[in-house]
């Protein structure tokens, strides 16, 4: 019997672990990841969001070890996405008082066309509020953080905010609070999850950011991984750190090969900026996720990336890294594309063409080698590659 887990006396975790998901849209989800929903007991009674739909039962069963279902009041969507509301027919049907509460219009327009017009909802806009009694509910939409629906709730007698997709972790695990479990795991999987889903709606963040900086939060409580119970203010500053896009002095260096010469092209830059102080992350396309390379791209102000020419344009491998990149649009950062080709070189000129279309700054022209490399081709590169960055990166201080 699945059973709740108490946040603070009269607030529940209800939700479902997925031990076994590994691909969330096209995003490696290793640790597997959690649909987190809340159970608000008051005079009222508010579940705040829901499960994907296969976890329905396990949801029912942890609200009916503290409270019978067919007392809720009030169903919280946060969020539209199904990941999120796709318990939400399970619960009206053994709640057949609840009214759900969503964004006005788009989370009620969302909801409208995944469940039907019949559905009972009670649309609110940001500032609005609702009470359960001794405790409030107060509601502030967060446009395309993930969704144009996505809103998150806070209840300021208990100083929780219950944040829905924002401060999330793909995360699976048998504890239910950041001090519970290893946090440097919680952060890395906060990250992956912010450069693979949220990177793209930054600016969103930071309004909606701004929008909290007049809370004193004391959890935060999202709609997947753990709480943010002991480290609420780190996560604030997390988000804030990585929605400025600000790159640091680091370096993504991503490619594919088939004969090895572009391979020889990408450890000759991953060297040349190693040299000039620039940690680099090395990523073999044949070896390693989109989605891990995109975690080390939220902060890298170089990305360089390198295809062979194959059937006149570059390796599938690489056209689909560059898609998935522009879709993500980490701005301000310097490209560098590379590869190697036999008659004509349009694997890195279509890698060029592809991270300009990103919105990369490249500096230099492509670099292109017919058939193999050698020393003094790679010198060459070498070269390029560290006054680029001389140039562009400050002396370092002597201190003085
Ligand atoms: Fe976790 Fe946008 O859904």
């Amino acid at each position: 019997m699945a059973k709740a887990v108490e946040l603070t006396p009269g607030v529940y975790w209800v939700g479902a672990i997925d031990w076994n998901e590994r691909n969330f849209h096209g995003y490696t989800t290793e640790r597997g990841t959690t649909y987190n929903a809340y159970l608000v007991v008051d005079e009222k009674i508010a579940l705040i969001d829901t499960c994907k739909a296969p976890f329905s039962e396990q949801m029912m069963e942890r609200i009916a070890s503290i409270i019978d279902p067919s007392t809720i009041d009030y169903l919280i969507a946060n969020h539209g996405e199904p990941d999120h509301s796709g318990s939400l027919p399970a619960v009206l049907a053994r709640a057949p008082k609840a009214q759900v509460v969503c964004s006005s219009p788009q989370g009620a327009s969302i909801l409208k066309a995944l469940y039907g017009d019949e559905l009972p909802l009670y649309p609110v806009k940001s500032g609005d509020t609702l009470s359960l009694g001794a405790r409030t509910l107060c509601f502030t939409t967060t446009p395309m953080v993930h969704w144009p629906d996505n809103m998150v709730t806070w209840c300021p007698e208990e100083r929780i905010l219950f944040s829905n997709d924002a401060f999330g972790q793909h995360l699976a695990t048998s504890k239910r609070f950041d001090d519970e479990v290893d946090l440097a795991e919680v952060i890395d999987q906060a990250k992956k999850y912010y450069a693979n889903i949220v990177m793209c709606y930054s600016a969103q963040v930071r309004k909606a950011l701004s929008g909290l900086r007049g809370l004193d939060i004391a959890m935060i409580a999202p709609a997947h991984g753990v709480i943010w119970r002991s480290n609420a203010a780190l996560a604030l500053e997390l988000y804030t750190e990585w929605s400025s896009l600000e790159p640091r002095n680091n370096a993504v260096v991503v490619f594919d090969s088939m004969w090895h010469t572009t391979e020889a092209m990408a450890e000759t830059i991953a060297e040349a900026l190693a040299e000039c102080d620039v940690a680099v992350d090395y990523y073999d396309l044949k070896h390693n996720h989109i989605s891990d390379v995109m975690t080390s791209i939220l902060q890298a102000r170089y990305v360089a990336v390198g295809s062979p020419t194959l059937n006149m344009t570059m390796m599938p491998t690489v056209a689909e890294f560059l898609c998935y990149l522009k879709g993500l649009a980490p701005k301000g950062r310097t490209g560098i594309a590379f590869g190697s080709y036999g008659w004509a070189p349009a694997g890195p000129n279509d890698v060029a063409t592809s991270l300009e279309s990103a919105g990369f700054n490249l500096p230099l022209e492509p670099f292109r080698r017919q058939w193999t490399e050698d020393a003094a081709g790679l010198e060459a590169i070498h070269d390029a590659v560290v006054a680029l960055v001389r140039d562009e990166l400050p002396e370092p201080s002597d201190g003085e």
